[in-house]
């Protein structure tokens, strides 16, 4: 069979729409219709291709052969596009673009995001007792974080649309991001981040990219409420998660991550969860991956909270049984899975400091399909993950962490095999955090949360990898001693039993 016929009917045919992901509606939109949830019931919205509709216990449209066939002549075509200079194909998103609701004609808002590295992390995988680890460290975008990879579609879609204003609400990565990209296409841009909750860092980079920084008094969550009300308004249009268009580019992170693994599909994938954009988009990449034959089975995905701001691990505890691929005909109503919102969240995690994410519906979907679990790690787990990370040469920013806390866990438990082959996305960069890093490794990092009573509690965290900065004299002798105290001080807490990475 000649693939290059099979991608032409089978893909470039097949329409897009967005569709009602409640099962009691279902109402479809077409690509250009201006909402973030279903006009009809409230419920989120999926962009969807029929292509796509296979469901992995087997029911395909269209032969087995001819799956096969298409898989076979994406992964090619994917394959040859590593060596295009087409523009698009630079782009780790659009370089995938048969998965995009947009034609060829559309014109692209890119900063050349995706394009992350994927890394051997031998430090990180001992830690968690794992024989062999990798970490897909999507803090390598042009800003920073995995945010780019679907803002780079939400704002293209803007850009159809002839919005003038784009908004949203952020802890911080998707303000940089969108902040960044609306400069790129020249759209008036204003962020709504929760004051004094969001690094330094990131509204650097707002502020520098020129968007209006509005710094709300409230939390994150009460951000998310105001700026739904906000976009009510026609002149404003929103690019938080809960617009389908972003879930769409973030979703290639699936592909890009496939790609670099030569499609050897991973045991297990682990993500951390805030807003559950993330999980939701990668659980989606990798369904339609294999509805279209790219691959051949499905990782388990897996998400991670803080303890401290845990409503979708909260959910899961004591619900399903885990670690079997739900049926395939998914119920999106199950009762017994209903999410309650945290009121106060607490974690220095602040890129996932989120008591009601708007999208736990989908990533519901994503860990029950691909028979993943959802756990959560306390703020001291996730400090000593971050610095475990560091000393592999790689770092990122706390909330990041978790997936590495999560996985010592879940190896200790048996959910992981020491021997399975476990890819973690890192979703930001170390620098995005800098005083956290520099907090843990002075020994000043304090957590706070609130104590049955109402009132807040501090704890103080370990250092339990430190790495202090050493005040010395301006002097040669100075510098020798102090090298010699430090190679006899870690001599000495190796025989005192403490962790010492050497
Ligand atoms: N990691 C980082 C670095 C993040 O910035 C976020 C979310 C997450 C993980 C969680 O991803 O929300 O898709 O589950 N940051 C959002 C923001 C909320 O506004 O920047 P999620």
């Amino acid at each position: 069979m000649n693939t290059t016929t099979v991608l032409e009917d089978e893909i470039a045919a097949a329409p897009a729409v967005q569709r009602c992901i409640e099962p009691s509606c279902g109402a479809c939109y077409e690509l250009a219709a201006r909402l973030y949830v279903c006009a009809r019931c409230g419920g989120l919205l999926d962009v969807v291709r029929d292509l796509a509709e296979k469901d992995h216990a087997g029911s395909v449209k269209g032969s087995d052969s001819v799956v096969k066939a298409t898989g076979a002549a994406l992964r090619k075509l994917w394959e040859e596009r590593l060596a295009s200079p087409d523009y698009r194909d630079r782009s780790g998103v659009w370089r995938y673009r048969e998965l995009l609701p947009f034609d060829d004609e559309t014109c692209v808002v890119s900063l050349m995001e995706g394009n992350t590295p994927i890394y051997d992390a031998p430090r990180s995988a001992g830690y968690c007792g794992l024989d062999r680890l990798k970490l897909k460290h999507q803090g390598c975008n042009p800003t920073g974080s995995f945010k780019d990879t679907g803002m780079t579609a939400a704002v293209t879609q803007a850009l159809r649309l002839k919005v003038e204003t784009v908004v949203c609400a952020s802890t911080g990565n998707t303000s940089a991001s969108l902040a960044a990209y609306a400069a790129r296409a020249d759209l008036k841009c204003a962020i709504l981040v929760p004051h004094g909750q969001i690094s330094h860092a990131k509204l650097a980079q707002s502020l520098d990219y020129g968007a209006a920084v509005l710094e709300l008094d409230g939390n994150f969550d009460d951000a998310m409420r105001v700026i739904r009300e906000l976009a009510e308004d026609e002149s404003f249009y929103l690019v938080n998660s809960i617009n389908p268009f972003r879930i769409e580019g973030q979703k290639t992170v699936a592909v890009e991550m496939l790609q670099q693994l030569a499609w050897e599909v991973p045991d297990h994938v682990v993500v951390p969860g805030g807003n559950l954009g993330n999980s939701a988009a990668l659980g989606k990449g990798l369904l339609e991956l294999y509805a279209l034959g790219v691959i051949d089975r499905l990782p388990k995905l897996t998400v991670v909270q803080a303890a401290g701001a845990a409503p979708f691990a909260q959910m899961f505890a004591g619900g399903i049984p885990f670690g079997s691929p739900a049926s395939a005909n998914y119920d999106w109503s199950l009762e017994a899975l209903q999410l309650r919102p945290i009121e106060h969240p607490q974690t220095l995690a602040s890129a996932i400091k989120i008591g009601s994410p708007v999208s736990w519906k989908k990533a519901r979907r994503a860990v029950i399909e691909t028979g993943g679990r959802v756990l959560s790690v306390s703020e001291q787990e996730i400090a000593d993950a971050k610095a475990i990370i560091g000393r592999d040469g790689i770092g990122c920013e706390p909330a990041s962490a978790t997936t590495i806390a999560g996985l010592k866990v879940l190896v200790a438990e048996g959910f992981v095999g020491a021997g399975e082959n476990v890819v973690a996305v890192l979703t930001g960069h170390v620098m995005k955090d800098a005083d956290y890093a520099i907090n843990y490794h002075r020994g000043t990092l304090v957590s706070h949360s609130l104590a049955p009573d109402g009132s807040a509690e501090e704890q103080h965290l370990d250092s339990t990898f430190a790495n202090p900065p050493a005040r010395i004299k301006a002097t040669r002798k100075a510098i020798v001693d102090q090298l010699a105290r430090r190679a006899e001080d870690s001599s000495g807490q190796a025989g005192r039993g403490r962790p010492v990475l050497t």
